[in-house]
């Protein structure tokens, strides 16, 4: 049964905070690749989905531009995410999309380690960040709280192996698990039309197993996985839990925040994406609500 083929997986840990407070340099840290460097304006667009590996264990990272798509994803019901990095600039402080991130964190109960970052520079003040924090309940276990402040500098990659091993130590304490021995099921993160490719998708696979092949239903479109690969770049034949994934082989463009979920085959997938389709219409909701009628397929 279900219980019997859960399996350990990877804490899924989403990256938050105020703009330019450094999320993308600290996880271009973490990976030692430089994504800040090929964005325009260093303004990051797009979710990133990454895995790294640290101490023999994986961790899946999802970088977010400022707040705005992780605020529509979880409009639309998806959640995703396992574990808040808050990254709060030492020099800068507490700011409105700080707030919000705590905010959101809290909505979805997942628990927040803060890491505060650029303590390289001149006029860091960590202790003006704790202080400051603890008006929203995130209070320092030195202080007698439970909310885990790291230092780090992304800039200078300093506290790095700390962040990764207090990241390890919430995923131990909260055992994270999924029966990878079932249909796929997951969530689209961000998808867009590829001149060459067609429609492309970068999905989080969150239960079962994905093989190349399958046929699926994502948001109210179906399709047939006919390539995948991993953050690398690398080709995968089938992904597990809380990989992210890019497939190829959908029929239309689907949003972030959109269910991913296998059927039998390509039948029963085209069914499921009509039904929502005429759901979707009847109800008059909007795109961006469409998560909701996830309980057509339960
Ligand atoms: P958005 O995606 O636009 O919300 O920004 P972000 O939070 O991803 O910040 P980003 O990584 O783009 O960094 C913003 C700026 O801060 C860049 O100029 C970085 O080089 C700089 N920066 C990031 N981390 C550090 C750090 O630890 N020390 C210093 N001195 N600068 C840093
Ligand atoms: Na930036
Ligand atoms: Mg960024």
């Amino acid at each position: 049964d279900e219980e019997e083929n859960l399996m350990e997986r990877p804490p899924v840990v989403t990256i938050m905070g105020h703009v330019d407070h450094g999320k993308t340099t600290l996880l271009d840290a973490i990976r030692e690749t430089n994504v800040t460097g090929g964005e325009a304006g260093g303004i990051t667009q797009h979710i990133g989905a990454y895995q790294v590996e640290a101490k023999g264990k994986k961790i899946t990272f999802l970088d977010t531009p400022g707040h705005e798509a992780f605020t529509s994803m979880r409009a639309r019901g998806a959640s995703v995410t396992d574990i808040t990095i808050l990254v709060v600039a030492a020099d800068d402080g507490v700011m409105p999309q700080t707030i919000e991130a705590i905010n959101h964190a809290k909505a979805a109960n997942v628990p927040i380690i803060v890491a505060i970052n650029k303590m390289d520079k001149e006029g860091a003040d960590p202790d003006r960040i704790k202080q400051s924090l603890t008006e929203y309940e995130l209070v320092p276990e030195e202080w007698g709280g439970d909310t885990i402040f790291v230092p780090v500098s992304a800039k200078q990659r300093q506290g790095l192996d700390e962040l990764l091993e207090t990241i390890l130590l919430v995923a131990e304490v909260n055992e994270y698990k999924a029966n990878p021995n079932k249909r796929a099921r997951g969530t689209v993160v961000e998808a867009e039309l590829d001149k060459g490719r067609g429609a492309v998708a970068r999905v989080l696979i969150q239960h079962g197993t994905l093989k190349v092949g399958d046929a699926f239903v994502a948001g109210v479109y179906f399709g047939r996985v006919r390539t995948m690969v991993n953050d690398k770049g690398r080709r995968l034949k089938e992904a597990g839990p809380s990989t992210p994934i890019e497939i190829t082989g959908l029929t239309e463009v689907p949003l972030a925040g959109d269910p991913f979920i296998v059927f039998e085959d390509e039948r029963k997938a085209r069914d499921i994406a009509e039904k929502r389709t005429v759901a979707l219409r009847q109800s008059e909701i909007t795109a961006n609500t469409r998560v909701t009628l996830d309980d057509l397929f339960q």
